[in-house]
């Protein structure tokens, strides 16, 4: 990334996710916060297969990225606009290419700049575009499919990592659990239902990693905890299918809050930011937002259709670095891993 010499005037920027199995596009402008969006989840095209199939998840991108960014463009009427953002990366590569390539081109032909944004840095700012919107510095909870990160959050692209998960991500533990016990793909929010009608303390799941000092997670073996149980189970009912799920999304929960208590209490930071996918968990939500008050800290969460993947948090993200004076040369770039340090 380089830093422009001569800034112009950015208003509106066009964001455009598509790292995952999301195609999201979004205007957003500097005084009126987003002004269009539009997203289109590839769950149903995956979820026959039990998880993201990367060249399916590239076709359909491409497919789907034009028509979205036109629709969003006739809506509002705008003709161009003054940049574009594009996630380049982590993510799957092929989908990456596509929103880096149409993203890149487009701001070409519009001869408007354009930025490679980092998918976690887009989630990171995501609670900023809510009315209630955190200052920094704040500590940042990150959990999505693909991460379960602790950071120090100063300023706009000042990251610290706390911690992180040394094997599953969170996200990832949610939906293999839910695949065991049998539910569609992302499992996450199935199972978050499911766990509704468990009853409290049937089966208890360890809590990995609390006892030992620091702010790592481990996910994996809760998994297998789950299967163990069902395994014991002859025929496990609907109700112990909901015990199962309630002790897991108990033990995932509870972990995360100890490690957020422990992150608040290290950096001596009272703002708690919780974004990412996993974020959407009502559960984790009243939790945190118990632990956050008896620390007299404050809690933020985008609203739920921020904490999945959109290109909202793209856009915005976009902006900040843009309205820095960051912007990209002409070559199209996407990194399938990319240390959020390193940005
Ligand atoms: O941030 P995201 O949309 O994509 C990645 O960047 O990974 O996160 C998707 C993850 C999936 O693992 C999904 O199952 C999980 O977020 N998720 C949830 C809930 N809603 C989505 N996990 C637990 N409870 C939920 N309500
Ligand atoms: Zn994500």
């Amino acid at each position: 990334m380089t830093n422009a010499s001569s800034k112009r005037q950015i208003s509106l920027v066009l964001g455009i996710e598509t790292s995952c199995d999301e195609t999201g596009v979004a205007l957003y402008h500097c005084s009126e916060g987003i002004v269009a969006e539009q997203l289109h989840s590839q769950a149903d095209l995956h979820s026959q297969y039990g998880g993201v199939v990367p060249e399916l998840a590239s076709r359909d991108h491409i497919c789907r990225l034009i028509p979205l960014v036109r629709r969003i463009m006739n809506e509002t009427g705008v003709t161009q606009p003054d940049a574009v953002a594009y996630t380049a990366g982590p993510g799957l590569i092929g989908a990456l290419h596509v929103g880096a390539a149409v993203g890149r081109s487009m701001a070409f032909g519009w001869g408007v700049p354009a930025v490679g944004i980092h998918h976690l840095e887009g989630h990171l700012l995501a609670p900023m575009l809510e009315d209630n919107a955190p200052d920094f510095p704040f500590v940042a909870l990150l959990v999505s499919g693909g991460h379960t990160l602790l950071i120090d959050v100063i300023r706009v692209g000042e990251y610290t990592l706390l911690g992180e998960s040394l094997d599953d991500a969170a996200g990832e533990a949610f939906d293999k659990t839910a695949k065991l016990l049998g539910l569609p793909y992302p499992g996450g929010a199935f199972l978050a239902n499911l766990a509704r009608d468990g009853r409290a303390g049937q089966y208890h799941f360890p809590r990995p990693m609390i006892d030992r000092p620091g702010l790592d997670f481990s996910f994996s073996g809760l998994k297998t905890y789950a299967l163990n149980t069902l395994h014991k189970l002859e025929n496990a009912s609907y109700d112990d299918q909901a015990d199962i799920a309630r002790a897991f999304e108990d033990a995932v929960v509870e972990t995360l809050t100890v490690k957020c208590r422990r992150a608040l209490a290290q950096t001596g930071r009272n703002r708690l930011v919780i974004a990412g996918g996993v974020s959407a968990n009502q559960r984790l939500r009243e939790d945190l937002t118990r632990m956050a008050n008896e620390q007299s800290a404050k809690v933020f969460f985008p609203r739920p259709a921020y904490c999945t993947d959109n290109g909202a948090m793209i856009a915005y993200a976009g902006y900040r670095r843009l309205a820095a004076g960051e912007s990209d040369g002409l070559d199209i770039r996407a990194f399938p891993r990319w240390p959020l340090a390193q940005i």
